[in-house]
């Protein structure tokens, strides 16, 4: 892998980091490349795990993951490149940039597209467990914006989910309630996670778009319920998909 860009210029550009390490742009066989590195600590099980879930995906949607490296430490797991321009674009900075200036039809389209994305996860039995605006990107595409959804860190297949957890006092709750705010009720609680607590953070997701972007009332009523206290009253996937189709739809008047 190397710093450099076909022409040979420096770019080694840091990417962000969190708890498992850093992420950074490099290029391999001139191809832009995400290199996340991982802390000393980790395993090379949550690498091979993490890679796995990637390699097993194939959707617009999400990363394309060339290779990994557990033979040696800092491990690392490098995917495709995605961004605006070059550089790195969160739903989130996007939400917020004056520079970009999305229109109320394109992050319509992106939330459409990041539905289909979750649908095809499901489909295929996995739970991402992580959806929030930071660990969703948006890359151009013909002139269109695209999201991608990323860090497959803490995602697993349902089958694995933990049937229960350590239960939190009252305190801690309330203090991961404030840290996740995209974490489903019941799961704070220490129930397993599930295709539902997925739809919760959707439904996140969906009001960080609301609050800043104008969107209609089928897109509103679907956000109401995917947020819904009791998992048994969140809306299905298929109510989520066509509620989103209508809303994009409505631009298109
Ligand atoms: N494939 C990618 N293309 C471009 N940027 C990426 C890619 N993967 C990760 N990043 C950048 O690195 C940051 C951290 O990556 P992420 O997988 O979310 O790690 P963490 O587990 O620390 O949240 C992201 O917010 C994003 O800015
Ligand atoms: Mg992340």
């Amino acid at each position: 892998m190397s710093p450099q860009d076909k022409d040979g210029n420096d770019t080694t550009i840091h990417l962000g980091c969190g708890v498992f390490g850093s992420c950074q742009k490099k290029y391999y066989k001139g191809i832009p490349v995400a290199v996340k590195v991982f802390k000393d600590l980790s395993s090379s099980q949550d690498v091979k795990h993490e890679s796995a879930i990637m390699a097993r995906c194939v959707h617009p949607s999400i990363p394309h993951i060339f290779g990994l490296n557990v033979t040696q430490k800092p491990y690392f797991l490098v995917s495709y490149f995605y961004g605006i321009r070059s550089s790195s674009c969160t739903l989130y900075r996007a939400l917020y940039s004056k520079s970009l200036s999305l229109t109320a039809h394109s992050f319509g389209k992106i939330m459409l597209n990041l539905c289909q994305a979750l649908h095809y996860l499901h489909s295929k039995q996995l739970l991402h467990r992580d959806i929030k605006s930071d660990n969703i990107l948006l890359t151009d595409f013909n002139s269109e914006y695209h999201p991608m959804l990323i860090d497959f860190g803490k995602s697993i297949q349902i089958s694995e989910a933990p049937s229960k957890r350590k239960s939190l006092t009252l305190l801690e709750q309330d203090e991961y309630r404030k840290k996740h705010k995209h974490i489903a009720p019941e799961v704070v609680l220490g129930h397993p996670p599930s295709f539902l607590s997925d739809i919760f953070s959707f439904g996140v997701v969906m009001s960080d778009v609301s609050n800043r972007v104008k969107t209609e009332s089928c897109f509103l009523d679907a956000q109401k319920k995917c947020l819904e206290k009791d998992p048994k009253l969140r809306c299905p996937m298929s109510y989520l998909l066509s509620q989103l189709q209508i809303n994009v739809a409505f631009y298109q008047k």
